[in-house]
């Protein structure tokens, strides 16, 4: 079928498996076009397929030439039915790494069950014996807690008063002000439970258990801060709160490691345009502001470039990891450059309707965004006839 982009709010209802495809080779281009990685040789992405977690398993895989297996929670296409894009980015990946001659197996489902894990660490016990590097890269709305079976929802709301500020429909362009009511004690525990690091722990205890880590094991998770613009949304709001127990986290873990010799970090990233993303409120027009001013510095970065640069300039740079007073490794420096945010603070001021065509980048961040789905690539012929019924290799 001929497939178009069918917006919904915030979401995309389908995806265009050719455009995946693309974003796919683009990725791994780039990573190739950087030379080989002395890193990992076998490589768990927990959250692999798409965002920043599809692009740790990209540059491990066509970076580093290592064998990888990724665990997503996608929808699978029906006769008519577009799948969700992670569907045929995973597709994609798994023929590319065939190509390519890489070990590579996906597992589709919720990474939070007990039995998602345990059958991930059957798979890494049956063909790779064990894991050097465990990316925990999830971005879920929901969970539910295997051993509570209860189900905590996360949402985005500050903490301690009503946030009043500016927010973009990127689809629109129309600027509005919104308030946005705080958070109950029990907002602020549910989004604790859905994304902060409970489940990166259990993950890292199960592998240990299992004597399915390496000696000198990494483990990454993801975190973000971004600037005082957004902080009663972001980091000190609910997800704030979750970040903060991910971030406490990963000392647990490390402890956990102890016997392996092993290491977890969190690895902060920059604002991007993804699915999780663009569902905050205040966050669509602090990108397209950060956006426009980090083009013109020249200085602009995707997932790709940002996790390229993780894994070459901070893990496998052949120096000691680089961490801040919070043992963090920072790949948001760019992002929070003086210079950078100066200039985001000074355009937020003059942001409304009328001048953000002007000075954000709004077509930007509505190009990245369909691009998340694969719409609006080149070298896609999107008149032509595709079959949405996509297979992925390799998947369990
Ligand atoms: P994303 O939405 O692109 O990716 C989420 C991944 O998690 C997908 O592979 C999805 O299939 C998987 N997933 C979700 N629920 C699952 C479940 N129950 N079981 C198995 N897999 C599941 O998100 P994105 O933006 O790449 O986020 C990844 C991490 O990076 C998050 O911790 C996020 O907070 C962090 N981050 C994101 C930034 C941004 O601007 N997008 C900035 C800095 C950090
Ligand atoms: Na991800």
């Amino acid at each position: 079928m001929v497939i178009e982009p069918k917006m919904r709010g915030f979401i995309c209802l389908t995806a265009h498996p050719k455009g995946c495809e693309q974003n796919i080779l683009n990725q791994i281009a780039y990573t190739r076009s950087k030379g080989t990685i002395a890193g990992p040789k076998n490589v768990l992405v927990i959250g692999a397929s798409t965002g920043f977690g599809l692009a740790s398993r990209i540059v491990s895989a066509f970076g580093a030439n290592a064998s990888t297996i990724g665990v997503f929670f996608e929808k699978a296409p029906s006769e008519g039915k577009t799948a969700s894009p992670g569907w045929y980015n995973s597709a994609a990946f798994q023929n590319e790494a065939k190509k390519a001659g890489l070990y590579a197996k996906s597992i589709n489902g919720d990474a939070f069950s007990d039995e998602i894990k345990k059958q991930t660490i059957e798979l890494i016990k049956k063909d790779l014996g064990k894991i050097d590097v465990v990316v925990y890269s999830l971005a879920s709305p929901v969970r539910t807690n295997p051993k509570t079976g209860v189900t905590h929802r996360s949402v985005l709301k500050p903490i301690g008063q009503t946030f009043t500020n500016n927010t973009v429909d990127f689809h629109t362009g129309k600027v509005t002000e919104i308030s946005i009511a705080p958070a109950t004690p029990e907002d602020i525990d549910n989004t604790i439970a859905v994304m902060g690091g409970e489940d990166w722990q259990m993950w890292m205890d199960a592998l240990l258990q299992a004597d399915a880590l390496s000696e000198n094991a990494l483990t990454l998770a993801y975190s973000y801060i971004g600037p005082g613009l957004t902080e009663a949304v972001y980091r000190k709001g609910t997800i704030g709160k979750a970040k903060d127990h991910l971030e406490a986290t990963a000392f647990n873990i490390t402890d956990s490691l102890k016997k392996v010799n092993g290491k977890a970090y969190v690895s902060v990233n920059k604002a991007l345009v993804t699915q999780a993303s663009s569902a905050i409120p205040v966050i669509p027009l602090y990108i397209s502001l950060l956006y426009k001013t980090m083009k013109e510095k020249g200085i602009h970065e995707g997932c790709i470039e940002q996790i390229d640069r993780l894994f070459r300039e901070r893990l496998y740079s052949g120096q000691s990891i680089p961490v801040d007073g919070n043992n963090r490794i920072r790949i948001d420096d760019w992002e929070m450059r003086a210079d950078i945010q100066d200039k985001v603070a000074e355009l937020w001021a003059q942001a409304n309707t009328e001048t953000l065509p002007a000075i954000g980048d709004l077509a930007g961040y509505k190009a990245d965004f369909l691009n998340l789905f694969g719409f609006g690539l080149a070298n896609v012929d999107y008149a032509a006839d595709v079959n949405e019924m996509v297979a992925i290799d390799g998947l369990q």
